[in-house]
């Protein structure tokens, strides 16, 4: 019996499709070169913007020809798009050849749902989860493992789904993560471990007694043995002093921060919800620059957010013209359901959405330019 795994969205993402493998395997799967060949097709979904949604819709509606071929074939979807009640109740009925449709807190039962698929289709969706300190994995990110120390996020920025698709934030147990990092170095395989976390800069903060994020990192690094940490997403609001020392300090963790700034302009970021302002990020960047030189500073934007305006627009091309991030992502604002933003009026056009993105990629790019041959 042969598995066949397809991921949308970002690392978290990935890295719960090795779980998926994981499950699978211990189920007695093997992985299938193709999807022709699977005899079970999962599809791990991510709901971040409509157009992640759109690719999902397109590339399940064309497994109908596999299933009609092959009667027995098992299809899966699960991830953050079948998390929302309305979306994994649309797809059952546009996708009649699908399976079984999950929510993310259903994964570790998914092995109960391929053995009652037998008796019909499959429609479960919890609200809230344990996080799985113990699954099995399979790694598949070659020399990079993935370590996931915390699930959900409470940040609720206004435009955001995650927080309703992956709950609260909840933090594994440092012994149990520090036991997974020993496993993995023990191997002797992996030269990365990457954290993975909605909002690291919060870890441990639910935990009794609490632990911090700066003392997970030290706790990693005393681990014996030669690799390179690093990890994401970090946000601003949340990265201490703490954290930028030890990253100074210590060899094993790479001189790397992603942090979303999101926008440049103060009225954007306190609409964003993201509770920090344009002069305390540039702060935080003056703080990492000092204490870590040569550090690679990359980010994140969301332009059109409702009601920005052509200026509130160029704030933010200012900020990436001051800060000379290494890289940067861009996003046209995507209205998420359910999500505050979503509601507000002055929702941005299409067509301005997409030039004020070209612009920045291209500011962008011109800075990349101008910092390898000079101006
Ligand atoms: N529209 C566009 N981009 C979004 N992101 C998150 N939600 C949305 C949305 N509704 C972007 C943010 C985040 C990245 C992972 O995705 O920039 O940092
Ligand atoms: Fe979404 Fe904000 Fe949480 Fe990041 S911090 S996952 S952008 S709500």
């Amino acid at each position: 019996m042969k598995y066949f795994i397809v991921t949308y969205g970002c690392q978290m993402n990935v890295h719960e499709s090795e779980k998926i493998a994981g499950i699978l395997e211990k189920l007695g799967y093997q992985e299938a070169d193709k999807r022709e060949n699977a005899d079970i097709i999962v599809f791990n979904t991510c709901a971040i913007r409509e157009g992640a949604e759109d690719r999902v819709f397109g590339n399940v509606g064309n497994l109908k020809k596999l299933k009609k071929q092959k009667k027995d074939l098992i299809i899966v979807l699960c991830g953050c798009m079948t998390q929302k009640e309305a979306t994994a109740q649309k797809m059952l009925r546009t996708f009649p050849f699908v399976d079984i449709v999950i929510g993310t807190f259903n994964l570790p039962k998914l092995g109960d749902y391929i053995e009652a698929v037998k008796k019909g289709r499959q429609l479960e969706i919890w609200q809230e989860g344990e996080i799985d300190e113990l699954l099995p994995y399979k790694r598949t990110s070659g020399d990079n493992a993935w370590v996931n120390i915390m699930q959900g996020c409470n940040n609720f920025c206004t435009y955001c789904i995650v927080p309703y698709v992956r709950g609260r934030e909840k933090s594994r147990k440092e012994a149990n993560i520090l036991k997974e990092i020993k496993e993995i170095v023990a191997e002797g395989k992996y030269k990365k471990i990457t954290l993975l976390g909605q909002n690291v800069n919060s870890y441990g903060k639910d935990l009794n007694p609490p632990v911090s994020f700066a003392k997970l990192l030290k706790d990693i690094c005393a681990v014996e043995g030669d690799f390179k940490l690093s990890f994401m997403t970090s946000h601003p609001k949340d990265l201490t002093d703490e954290v930028i020392d030890v990253i100074a300090s210590e060899e094993k963790i790479e001189k790397f921060i992603h942090l979303p700034a999101q926008s440049g302009n103060n009225r954007i970021l306190q609409k964003m919800n993201r509770k920090y302002t344009r002069e305390k990020y540039l702060e935080i960047i003056e703080k990492i620059r000092a204490k870590i030189p040569k550090c690679h500073i990359t980010s994140d934007f969301i332009v059109g957010f409702p009601g920005e305006t052509e200026e509130e627009f160029e704030d933010t091309c200012s900020l990436v013209r001051e800060v000379k991030f290494d890289s940067i992502f861009a996003f046209m604002y995507s209205p998420r359901e359910g999500t505050v933003a979503s509601k507000m009026e002055e929702q941005i056009p299409e067509n301005i959405k997409n030039e004020r993105v070209n612009k920045l990629l291209k500011l962008e790019k011109q800075i990349q330019k101008e910092e390898k041959y000079g101006k």
